[in-house]
This record gives C-alpha cells, structure tokens and sequence, in this order.
C-alpha cells in the first residue's frame, strides 16, 4: 500500500534528483525515484551524451540503480519534469519487466502531481517473458 505520505516522499526525491539532471544538449532535466517493494528510494536523472543515441533516460537509471542493488520489485516511480512529461516506451517497457502494477506519478518541476497511472494502463500488452515461452 502507497500512503500518500510515502507518494510525497517519492515525489520529492525526484524533484530533489533533477537537480543533477545531465542535460546540456536537449534542456530537458528530468529526476526520477523509485520506491521499492522493501520500502527502498533509488533516484535517477538523464544522463547525456555528445553522441545522442547513449542518452539514458532518468528512470531508467533509478530502476537499474535499483536492481543493481538486488531490488527488483516495485510499489511505484516518481518522474519530475518540467512539465510533468509522460515516461518514454523505452522506459515504460523497463518497467513492465518488474511487474504491471507499479504506480507511475508524474510530476512538474515544483512536484505538483500532472498525472497518476498504473504501468498496464500505460503499456497494455507489453511484451513480456511469457511471450518468449510460447512455441
Ligand atoms: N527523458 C527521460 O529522462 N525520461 C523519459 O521518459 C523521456 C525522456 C530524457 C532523455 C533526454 O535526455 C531528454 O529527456 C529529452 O528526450
């Protein structure tokens, strides 16, 4: 169960996290925070590159932050932007490898709440390692 408490917690250790935002080619400072099944935060930011494609998006470093940690199981991940921009596909199919209902609260840059999802309302029928088991 997600109090509110523990989603203005998450909410702020993103917009926290943004501040270390690396964007100097897009501008576009995003801070991410994932909370854990164990009750665990891991933050994440974009982090660029001059060679664009190597750009890492914020979530998906807080999500690998957090399984490289041995967490792999979450409650819910808070994405700062400036404007409370929605996750891309490429982050969305990240999540998804963790379970489908983590909660995805989507925030500005003051933390105030733009949008609030469950992850199989954002990515319905992801592909997923049941599809790699059918013949
Ligand atoms: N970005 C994220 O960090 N998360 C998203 O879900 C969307 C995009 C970053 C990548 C890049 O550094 C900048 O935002 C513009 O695309």
């Amino acid at each position: 169960m997600v109090t509110n408490d523990l989603k203005q917690t998450l909410i702020q250790r993103a917009v926290e996290a943004r501040e270390w935002a690396y964007a100097p080619y897009s501008g576009y400072a995003v801070g991410a925070a994932v909370l854990t099944e164990s009750g665990k935060i891991y933050d994440g930011v974009n982090v660029e590159n001059a060679v664009y494609p190597l750009t890492i998006c914020a979530e998906r470093v807080a999500i690998f932050k957090a399984v490289s940690q041995g967490e792999t199981a979450f409650q819910a991940i808070a994405v700062a932007t400036k404007n409370g921009g929605t996750p891309c596909g490429s982050c969305r199919q990240v999540m998804a490898e963790f379970g489908m209902d983590t909660i995805v609260l989507l925030v500005d840059s003051d933390g105030e709440l733009v949008a609030e999802h469950k992850l199989s309302d954002l990515l319905p029928e992801a592909f997923s390692d049941a599809d790699l088991k059918q013949s």
